[in-house]
């Protein structure tokens, strides 16, 4: 019945004088079934003083006349006096007429409701007066109906236009908090109603937790946050039955229990709908207003279908942050296993340099002693030989344990080490390096300290491995907020936005972006076949760690 609203009560008054006028009658009302079906309420009337129209506002469909009239879809006539059939109706009122009549005001399909008619002459009207009025009350009926179609198809259009826009924008979203205020503000609009709030289930499905408001009232307190059991509540009643819920005055509903929340956010009219997921009821999406109100079974229907969007967002958002959490996780145990890596080099190291070093040191030792003894010539010649084969594995050794754990990183700081790093792996082939260190010198935290090394270290095994480079690059700029690695080469080059698929994904540049990920730095990878490569690394210099000094 969107149309008799539409139609406006101040045309239905209109039309009703003229009526009036026309017909030449003292009295003339129109009544029409309101949304839910129960009352039939008065749109317009002449000839009512104020008093008597707030009298009879609205009779209940379950009366003669809603019986008679509207359900059955006949004409009630009654001449001469009352005859008391016809409660609530005022003596006063029955005085002003001779003889009434009610006509169904009827479309082609139902009936919308009746015109009441108070003739001045106490006999029955003539029936050729009584057939024009069933064909007046025809013609309203039609009137009404086709204005509402109408109006409804083109309230239906912009809605349906709204609910796809609030859809895309929905989707397009997976920040639960901005999903919500979205949802709940669209709810309002839609159905012009004052208030809009999301309430979500617990895990358990035993309590609500109000998620989201709209615009409250001045001096209307927020109620976000708010909790309350499911059981007993008029939202409860919807996530139970998954079906919409209505409610004209929460302030009598013998439902509704929370008088509480209803008090603190003034609440009459509502209507509320449920969140459908999945796996069943999620939540509710309620609005309401200040006044008791019914709303209609187009906002019923409207805000179902907004619940349906909503229920899709919220879930993508969930999912999303279960995302983020697990991100997050992620990171905590690349983190450790850096750690637990990290110290284990160390621990090998130690191992190598400490204890293997100056038992191997001691062996080389006892076999100068020998060679000085001099024993024969053919012995002679294997002890040199063993001692040269025991130097070189000495020296392995050392840069074994210096590689696994770069020991000057914590004495000289990044730059030295990198430094080292390059004269003793990477210089003194065909590949050039040129090696420069700008900005002000800063104390970097071991653990950046570390990474940024590692990460020159596979950047110039790669260019070593891969590039067939003549010359590379290493810059490294240290500021006191951040620091920058740059390693660039004038190799073969590869196209980066086509690793991994196509190209075999090696472990080297994976871990260079873990290790940059867990410090939340940034590594851009620049190549193209035939131009070379450029890797640049920026990181954020936080905690500040005495122990080393970039
Ligand atoms: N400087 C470079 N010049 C040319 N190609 C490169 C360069 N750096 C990396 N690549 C290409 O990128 C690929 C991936 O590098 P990544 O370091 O991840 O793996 P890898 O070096 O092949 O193996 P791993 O590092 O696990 O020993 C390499 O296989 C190579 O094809
Ligand atoms: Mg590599």
């Amino acid at each position: 019945m969107a149309g008799e609203a539409r139609l406006g009560a101040r045309r239905l008054a209109g039309l009703a004088s003229r009526l009036a006028r026309a017909l030449d009658v003292p009295v003339l009302t129109i009544r029409l079934v309101d949304p839910t079906g129960r009352w039939l309420d008065l749109k317009a009337a002449v000839g009512l003083s104020k008093r008597m129209r707030a009298r009879l506002r609205r009779i209940p469909l379950e009366s003669l006349v809603g019986n008679e009239a509207v359900r059955r879809g006949r004409r009630i006539v009654r001449a001469g006096n009352p005859d008391g059939r016809l409660p609530p109706w005022p003596r006063s009122l029955l005085r002003r007429y001779g003889a009434g009549a009610f006509v169904p005001i009827r479309s082609d399909t139902k009936v919308l409701g009746v015109l009441g008619v108070g003739f001045r002459e106490s006999t029955r009207p003539a029936a050729a007066q009584l057939r024009f009025l069933d064909a007046l009350g025809r013609q309203l009926g039609t009137a009404i109906h086709v204005v509402g179609a109408g109006e409804s198809r083109r309230e239906t259009r912009s809605e349906t236009r709204f609910l796809r826009r609030i859809a895309a924008a929905l989707s397009a979203n997976l920040e639960l908090p901005a999903i919500l205020d979205m949802v709940t503000s669209a709810a309002q609009r839609l159905t012009r109603s004052r208030g809009g709030l999301v309430m979500l289930l617990n895990r358990d499905g035993t309590e609500f937790e109000i998620a989201s408001t709209s615009r409250l009232e001045e001096g209307g307190s927020d109620i976000r946050g708010f909790r309350f059991p499911v059981e007993g509540s008029l939202s409860g009643i919807a996530v139970r039955t998954g079906r919409a819920v209505r409610c004209r005055d929460a302030t009598t509903d013998r439902r509704a229990l929370l008088r509480a929340l209803q008090q603190t956010a003034n609440v009459r009219g509502l209507l509320i709908v449920p969140l459908r997921g999945d796996s069943g009821v999620i939540g509710t999406l309620n609005v309401s207003s200040s006044r008791p109100r019914v709303f209609s079974d187009h906002d019923r229907r409207t805000l179902m279908q907004l619940g349906d969007h909503a229920s899709i967002a919220i879930r993508n958002a969930r999912l999303f942050e279960d995302v983020l959490g697990h991100r997050q996780l992620l990171r905590q145990l690349y983190s450790q296993q850096y750690s637990v890596l990290e110290s284990e080099r160390k621990r090998i190291a130690h191992e190598l340099h400490d204890e293997m070093g100056p038992t191997l040191s001691a062996i080389l030792i006892n076999l100068q002693l020998l060679k000085e003894r001099g024993m024969d010539t053919a012995l002679d010649a294997k002890v040199v030989e063993t001692e040269s084969l025991l130097t070189g594995i000495i020296e392995k050794i050392r840069e074994l344990a210096y590689g696994l754990r770069p020991p000057m990183l914590e004495h000289l700081g990044l730059a030295e080490s990198m430094k080292w790093l390059i004269e003793t792996y990477f210089s003194g082939g065909r590949l050039v390096v040129d090696y420069r260190v700008s900005g002000s010198p800063v104390r970097l935290d071991s653990d950046l300290a570390l990474a940024l090394y590692r990460i020159a270290q596979e950047a110039l095994t790669n260019v070593v491995k891969h590039a067939r480079a003549a010359h590379v690059k290493v810059h490294l700029h240290l500021a006191p907020t951040s620091v920058r690695l740059e390693v660039r080469d004038d190799g073969c080059g590869f196209d980066a936005t086509r690793l991994g698929a196509e190209r075999r994904v090696g472990l080297g540049l994976a871990s260079m972006r873990e290790r940059m990920d867990h410090l939340r730095g940034r590594l851009e990878l620049r190549s193209r076949p035939g131009k070379g490569s450029q890797l640049v690394v920026t990181c954020p210099v936080e905690a500040v760690d005495a122990r080393a000094a970039g």
